[in-house]
């Protein structure tokens, strides 16, 4: 997708080196960043400069490749794929794409084994591109049911970043809306800020704006009322983990919104890649949520007056304050889930029809 009207990619390689493009700084600033080690690759994800599950998944896979290209041993490639997956814990991505290349790496001699992790990073990176492209088109015949209804502009409340930025291209959640943009239905997003990171605010938002979608950026309380105003037609999220029997992880506070759409009568739908399923936890209690610093609540960056960056503290010095990262909705709060084989019930079922 497109900033200041060229194309980019989240991440791509060149010359032996990683790039991303740095999150932590967006939107005041727009900086690509070299990785050139494992370990720049496994700071990028704890650091967040690069961040939603599809994107760390294509890191760690690329971190394996600079792995290789530091030291071609197969111990140390063994240290880094479990560093790689311990660097986050609760987006499934990590491990599946670690999984894959070691899959793949196993018996590859060393002299070839460069060539061929490069080219699996790079399969993965595609085949996600693909899989968000596809979820778009298969989503998009839900803004359109609900335009051809409505007959006006399609209200999409959507929570933290499922977009271009954190895949490779397209978005999750926001692969639907870009469709729907290109077919000119005319949509518009409310993008929860969603704290404490402001992913909402800061790269939602900003993504949309970069490709002229229509968006207005609410505090995370918000979505409530403007459900209960008639402001909102559908709800898009994304998630960082599926279970076998629909049930979604993803940003903390999706589950309250889930909880006003379904009091409000509002679809709720959940976009994902199947790379994102997990089908081996069976119960959601069993989902490792990650819990950050508290800093990340109670220092908070902008721009002064000068056009400075600054970062500045919040809360009274004495409190104590609490930074869980994501949280579950229960499957029976979801309306669908949109993924790149189609729709499904967010069920064991649904999931398994699709997913054979
Ligand atoms: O902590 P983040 O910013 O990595 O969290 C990202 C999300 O929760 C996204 O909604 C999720 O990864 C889906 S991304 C297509």
């Amino acid at each position: 997708m497109k900033i200041e009207g060229k194309e980019y990619r989240t991440i791509w390689f060149e010359n032996n080196v990683v790039k991303i493009i740095d999150q932590t700084k967006l939107p005041h600033q727009f900086i690509i960043k070299d990785l050139k080690t494992v370990n720049d690759a496994i700071n990028a994800i704890k650091l967040m400069e690069v961040r939603g599950a599809p994107l760390i998944g294509a890191t760690a896979a690329y971190g394996l490749v600079l792995a290789i290209i530091e030291n071609n041993d197969q111990s140390f490639l063994n240290k880094s794929a479990e560093k790689l997956i311990g660097s986050r814990p609760t987006a499934i991505n990590l491990k599946w794409a670690v999984d894959r290349m070691m899959n793949i790496l196993s018996g590859i001699n060393s002299e070839k084994i460069l060539d061929v992790a490069l080219n699996e990073a790079k399969e993965i990176c595609e085949e996600d591109i693909n899989f968000c492209e596809n979820i778009g088109l298969n989503g998009l015949k839900i803004i359109e049911e609900i335009y051809n209804k409505k007959k006006d502009t399609v209200n999409i409340l959507t929570h933290c970043n499922a977009g271009w930025l954190a895949t490779i291209n397209w978005g999750t959640a926001t692969s639907p809306i870009y469709h729907a943009h290109k077919k000119g239905i005319p949509v518009h997003v409310w993008a929860d800020e969603t704290r404490p990171r402001n992913q909402g605010a800061n790269l939602t938002s900003y993504e949309l704006n970069e490709e002229g979608i229509k968006n207005t950026i609410i505090a995370d309380n918000t979505g409530g009322i403007l459900m209960q105003r008639g402001q909102v037609d559908m709800c898009i999220v994304g998630t960082d983990r599926t279970l076998s029997n629909g049930d979604v992880c993803n940003k903390v506070g999706t589950y309250l919104k889930a909880l006003a759409a379904k009091d409000n009568n509002i679809p709720f739908y959940v976009a994902l890649p199947s790379s994102t399923i997990d089908w081996k936890i069976k119960n959601s209690k069993d989902i490792p949520i990650e819990e950050r610093s508290s800093d990340e609540l109670s220092k908070i960056e902008g721009v002064d007056e000068d056009g400075k960056v600054k970062k500045v503290k919040i809360y009274p010095n004495k409190s104590k304050a609490m930074n869980l990262a994501f949280d579950v909705t229960p499957a029976k709060y979801i309306t669908g889930l949109i993924t790149e084989k189609g729709i499904c019930e967010a069920s064991e079922k649904g999931l398994k029809n699709l997913f054979k």
